[in-house]
């Protein structure tokens, strides 16, 4: 399978960019082929500062490679390197109904909060779909707040091939159902724009910090707890071993336990996991030649395989004489 994804260089990634998201690339890296991007151009739609910009997509390329992203098994690239996609975003937007844009979560969440939305916030989805249409893509790793967005993706595919012929292939949104929606400190879905995130890459003292300040209820300890239901809990689960994660449900089950216990522990949990990448990632930070060089050799392939799907859809809808 071609396996396709994005993720926007917009702050330092979290725990749920990499349980829903990262994780999958580099699992299925291994079986599949890989086309990972930073999506610096729809960054562009909240990052307005060219200096911050090129930080943030400097850290994501260092994180992903820190994480276990191998570049000599996955494409990895930087959204903007592929010119291809925006002319294609372009073919896709004359046939994108009002509407359809209208309807998005993304959109209409900040339409609600009273933020001022333009053209690209608002065409969003368009261009993502052009990432995806561009690779002839066949699974794409999200989390589930992705997913409105490769429906999208697929019916403008759809409408497209009906118009014109086939010429896209359709994409499949692929799920991780324990981490489509990881949770944040105080429960919400982890996201930046609710403040409620833990970084992957903070130094450990202060991500114990702010694990020790993830809310909790005001049950008596000596009450059992569902632990299904238990953000901290769902946490935990994450960077727990299958035999860490039953002994403290059983524990949740019981009841007669302090939630500062469970957060020591995934405090330990999460360190023991991320140490690795850690000392990955100060190794490549003094290597930028290295990282410049994967990230155009990745633009190279990746460039190669739009341009094949532009001249496609191209030819479809009469522009190439
Ligand atoms: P972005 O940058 O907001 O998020 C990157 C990935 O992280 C996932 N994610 C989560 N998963 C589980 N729980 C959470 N709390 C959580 N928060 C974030 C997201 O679902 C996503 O998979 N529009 C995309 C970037 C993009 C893209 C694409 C993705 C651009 N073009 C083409 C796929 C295909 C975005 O803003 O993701």
């Amino acid at each position: 399978m071609r396996v396709l994804s994005g993720i926007q260089p917009t702050g330092r990634f979290h725990w749920g960019n990499y349980f829903g998201a990262i994780k999958q690339y580099i699992e299925l890296q291994h079986d599949h082929e890989g086309y990972y991007f930073i999506a610096d151009l729809h960054a562009l739609t909240t990052v307005r500062d060219a200096e911050v910009l090129r930080g943030y997509v400097r850290d994501a390329a260092l994180d992903l490679l820190a994480l276990g992203l191998d570049p000599a098994k996955a494409t990895l690239f930087v959204q903007s390197d592929i010119p291809e996609v925006s002319e294609l975003c372009w073919l896709l937007m004359t046939g994108t109904p009002l509407g359809l844009l209208e309807r998005c979560h993304a959109y209409k969440d900040k339409k609600e909060k009273g933020i001022k939305a333009d053209a690209g916030l608002f065409t969003y989805p368009v261009l993502m779909a052009a990432d995806i249409l561009a690779y002839d893509a066949n699974w794409v790793p999200v989390g589930e707040d992705q997913v409105q967005h490769i429906e999208v993706c697929r019916d403008l595919a759809r409408s497209f091939n009906a118009h014109y012929g086939e010429v896209f292939t359709m994409p499949e949104a692929r799920i991780v159902a324990d981490a489509a929606k990881v949770p944040g400190t105080d429960g919400e879905k982890m996201s930046k724009s609710y403040n409620n995130t833990l970084g992957l890459f903070e130094p450990a003292k202060d991500l114990r910090k702010k694990i020790m300040r993830i809310s909790t209820d005001s049950r008596p300890m000596e009450d059992p707890k569902d632990p299904e239901t238990d953000h901290l809990f769902q946490l935990y689960r994450l960077f727990a071993t299958p035999e860490q994660t039953e002994e403290v449900r059983e524990i949740y089950l019981r009841g007669g336990f302090g939630y500062g216990d469970i957060k020591k522990r995934l405090a330990d949990a999460a360190d023991a996991y991320l140490d690795p990448a850690r000392a990955r990632r100060a190794e490549l930070e003094g290597n930028p030649d290295r990282v410049d060089q994967i990230l155009r050799e990745g633009a190279e392939r990746a460039r190669a395989r739009a341009r094949a799907v532009l001249d496609r859809a191209q030819r479809a809808c009469g522009l190439s004489r």
